[in-house]
């Protein structure tokens, strides 16, 4: 059996993926199998993230040498022309949430979109998918929830993706978007029999 190793250092992407692999297996679905592992690898510097994400793959790959998967996601708040985004981690570990509430403290305007890429890279293809969903940042921390999850407001949900339950949250989620579109190239680039 082939596994697909996610290298990520957030055991949280890993547990929304995990859960959502879980839904299709009670659906019937064909699964592809996914192993965590957690290489340290250190990210290039890029105004993008597809960049970042692919870059990640390779360096990933060459540490495990397995069929590998790497996530890279940002958040991008329109009224602060796209900050965080590709520096969304670091904005997490220095200002956090409430610096970010800070930053958009009395606008009104407050759009903004969560991006995920995912990259896949076995030594020979490397391939990228992305997801996207849109929402706005709430006007106070509305824990629980990971990361940027206890403020940020999905577009036609009255809670945030921290108050969401995760089963929700993999219905509409970037992380979610982005997986599902690799699971189907997947799916259809091996032969089923040796998922
Ligand atoms: P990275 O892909 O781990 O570099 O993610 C960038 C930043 O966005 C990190 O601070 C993550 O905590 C945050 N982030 C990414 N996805 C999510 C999510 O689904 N919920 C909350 N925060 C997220």
């Amino acid at each position: 059996m082939t596994f697909v190793y996610f290298a990520s250092s957030n055991e949280n992407k890993f547990l929304e993926i995990q859960t959502l692999l879980e839904w299709e297996k009670r659906e019937n679905k064909e699964n592809v199998k996914i192993r965590f592992s957690s290489p340290a690898i250190k990210e290039i510097q890029s105004d993008s993230i597809i960049e970042v994400a692919e870059d990640k793959a390779k360096k990933a790959f060459d540490s495990i040498k397995r069929p590998v998967i790497v996530e890279d996601d940002g958040l991008f708040i329109e009224e602060l022309n796209g900050f965080p985004g590709v520096y969304s981690s670091f904005a997490f570990k220095t200002i956090g949430n409430k610096g970010i509430l800070n930053l958009l403290a009395n606008n009104e305007k407050r759009r903004a979109r969560f991006l995920s890429v995912f990259s896949f890279f076995d030594g020979n293809t490397i391939e990228t998918f992305g997801g996207e969903t849109a929402g706005h940042i709430a006007t106070e921390v509305f824990p629980p929830g990971w990361g940027f999850d206890p403020i940020f407001k999905p577009d036609n949900e009255d809670l945030t993706y921290g108050e969401l339950s995760i089963q929700r949250k993999n219905e509409i989620s970037h992380r979610s978007k982005a997986f599902r579109q690799f699971l189907m190239w997947y799916k259809l680039k091996y032969n089923h029999h040796n998922i």
